[in-house]
């Protein structure tokens, strides 16, 4: 079965075909165009430029796949939410446009549902390695720009969530953090980097919720300890010593308390695997700690290849094709806007 997805939530404008065949599911085209540089001037994503930006590239990205005939797919499969609905609205109305066209049908994803099919990703050059695809149940943390959970996924689209951030999510503190050290929008992959030279345990800095009996997490407090840190210390704002401490203190802090809440995760629930996914998953040290947890407390882990961490169709297309595979037919759309939008801007 073949599903084409179409992802427009926040900045990357994506367009994958994925052809699946029972639990197997092979990428075969995947174009990604990162809006990055046109945000990184206002040092967030704002939602009406995204839209724009979204409407620019789709026709572009989606010619390639117009190339192939309609016979050649199953269905559609599209990013209803959670997301910027300025953003989301291109590639639904994109969608649905198609699968009026095309008679196909048309399934609505969640973003963070793609985040976690993310792991089920394979690609046709890589065939001769033999991936192994999570077992369920599995426990996935899922951290991106504008979420943090822990969500149990007991069979195909059974998701509960277990605990979920209560302020800032855990891409979005990176950001933040990385906005105070003058470094450019994504926080995320520089902050890592400039954490590679410093010591993790420079400043002490807090772990939030991290002794209540719940699997809630919260970064604002850590956001703040920084800023106060910097602010104390404002003649040394340009030592590199200094700046790396503070990028590896708060990247522990993070991965921290990430993994201790994991750990509390399998214990309570006993899952067969852990997953990472979402942009932060990217992240060398989480991996690191995660995959190391996974070994510890005996459980299988999984993480997506790394450029299907980030945001992209693919992922989209593989929750469509589940989806499809349980029998659901085509969807009315109805946009699943998040609330929490502060992560822009
Ligand atoms: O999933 P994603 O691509 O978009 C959303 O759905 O939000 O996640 C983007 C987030 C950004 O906050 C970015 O700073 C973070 O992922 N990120 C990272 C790394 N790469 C991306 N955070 C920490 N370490 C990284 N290597
Ligand atoms: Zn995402």
């Amino acid at each position: 079965m073949r599903v084409l997805g179409i992802e427009t939530s926040c900045d990357e404008t994506a367009v994958a075909i994925v052809n699946g065949r029972g639990e197997k599911l092979i990428v075969e085209k995947n174009h990604v165009f990162s809006q990055i540089d046109t945000h990184a001037e206002y040092g967030g994503v704002i939602p009406e430029v995204a839209a724009r930006e979204h409407h620019l590239a789709i026709f572009s990205l989606i010619k390639d796949v117009l190339k192939l005939k309609k016979e050649d797919f199953d269905a559609i499969a599209v990013t209803s939410g959670p997301g910027l609905a300025p953003a989301l609205r291109t590639g639904v109305e994109t969608a649905k446009a198609l699968s009026f066209a095309w008679n196909k049908p048309l399934i609505g994803v969640s973003h963070m549902e793609g985040h976690i099919y993310a792991n089920w990703l394979e690609e046709k050059r890589l065939k001769s390695i033999l991936k192994k695809n999570p077992k369920l149940p599995l426990l996935a943390l899922l951290v991106s720009g504008g979420h943090t959970e822990l969500v149990l996924m007991k069979d195909h689209g059974e998701f509960t969530r277990l605990g979920e951030t209560i302020d800032d999510a855990a891409g979005e503190a990176f950001d933040k953090v990385a906005k105070m050290l003058g470094l450019p929008y994504p926080g995320g992959p520089q902050i890592a980097k400039l954490a590679k030279g410093g010591d993790g345990r420079a400043f002490d800095f807090p772990r939030g919720l991290i002794d209540k009996n719940n699997l809630d997490f919260s970064f604002s407090g850590l956001k703040t300890s920084v800023l106060y840190t910097l602010r104390k210390n404002e003649d040394k704002l340009e030592d590199p010593l200094f700046r790396s401490n503070i990028a590896a203190s708060f990247e522990e802090a993070v991965v921290d308390v990430l993994v201790r809440k994991t750990e509390k995760a399998i214990k309570e629930h006993s899952p067969k695997s852990l997953v990472i996914a979402g942009g932060v998953s990217a992240n060398k040290e989480l991996r690191k700690r995660m995959a190391k947890l996974a070994k510890e407390t005996g459980v299988k882990f999984s993480m997506p290849m790394f450029k299907y961490s980030l945001d992209n169709a693919a992922m989209i297309a593989a929750a469509g094709y589940f989806r499809l595979r349980a029998g659901e037919s085509s969807v009315v759309l109805d946009l699943k806007s998040d609330s929490n939008l502060d992560f822009c801007l």
